[in-house]
Order: structure tokens, then C-alpha cells, then sequence
């Protein structure tokens, strides 16, 4: 199986709601690597930048102003299947269908506060982690 990195975001809902520690919990009892961590408070073109692709939806103003009120923590991830096995953790996008055991069910709100994010491919975990870790790119 692939080595694979992944990237975390843990949203500002979570950091809110004093939810790090319980997270990153889940992240390592889940068997995932923690190879780089930090948390800032992402501007508005920062959380443009990152969710380029979601640019035209109807959520995308709502999606910024969300992800810049205050502090997240950046983390990437490594492991076997690492992708998939995160967003397994993280149970689907709207907390209301996620399963018991995962972070959204734990700690979502809504679709729109939903505690994490982690990226959707292996290729765009690349890029994700390049996004907040550029130094982690090339090793
Ligand atoms: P995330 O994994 O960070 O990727 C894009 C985010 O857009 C997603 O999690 C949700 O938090 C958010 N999102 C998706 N659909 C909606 C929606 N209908 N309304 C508000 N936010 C949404």
C-alpha cells in the first residue's frame, strides 16, 4: 500500500469549541502520522487561494467568512492509504450522516461548521500539504 499525505485543517468551529486536543486524538489513535502542525488564523486570500475550486458555488462567501473568524490548525498527515483512511475519520461532509466514531459526528455542527477538513484525492493532498508546508514537498 502507498505511503500518502493528507491535509488536515482543524476549522475554526473546533478550535472554538476546545476541540484540538480531542482531534488530534482521533488522528493519532487512528494511526495517522502528525509530520507538520501549526495553527494561524488563515486570511481572506489565503482561504480564497485554498478553496480555489469552490470558488463558484453558492456556499463560497459563506465557506470564507467561516474559515477566516478565527484560528485553525494546520496538520499534515502520512501513512498507508493515509487520504482515505482520514476521511474515513472525518465522516461525511454534513455532520447530520456521519457515523458514530467520527470527528463530525463527535464535534460537526452543520455542514457549513463541520470541525475538519482533510483533502479529497492523493493528488490534491499534495498540494494541499505543499499550500501550508511547502518545505515537506520535495522530501
Ligand atoms: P471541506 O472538506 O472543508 O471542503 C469544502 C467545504 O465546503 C466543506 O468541507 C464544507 O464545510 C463546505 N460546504 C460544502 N457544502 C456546503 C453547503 N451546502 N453550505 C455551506 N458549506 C458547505
Amino acid at each position: 500500500m502507498a505511503v500518502e499525505r493528507t491535509l488536515s485543517i482543524i476549522k475554526p468551529d473546533a478550535v472554538e469549541q476546545n476541540n484540538i486536543g480531542n482531534i488530534l486524538a482521533m488522528i493519532q489513535g487512528a494511526g495517522l502520522e502528525i509530520i507538520g502542525m501549526r495553527m494561524l488564523q488563515l486570511s481572506r486570500a489565503q482561504a480564497e487561494g485554498f478553496y480555489e475550486v469552490h470558488r463558484d458555488r453558492p456556499f463560497f462567501g459563506e465557506l470564507v467568512e467561516f474559515m477566516t473568524r478565527g484560528p485553525v490548525v494546520v496538520a499534515a498527515l502520512e501513512g498507508d492509504n493515509a487520504v482515505a483512511r482520514y476521511r474515513t475519520l472525518m465522516g461525511a461532509t454534513d455532520p447530520a450522516e456521519a457515523t458514530e466514531g467520527t470527528i463530525r459526528k463527535a464535534y460537526g455542527t452543520d455542514i457549513g461548521e463541520n470541525a475538519c477538513h482533510g483533502s479529497d484525492s492523493v493528488e490534491n493532498g499534495k498540494i494541499e500539504v505543499g499550500y501550508f508546508f511547502p518545505e515537506y514537498v520535495l522530501r
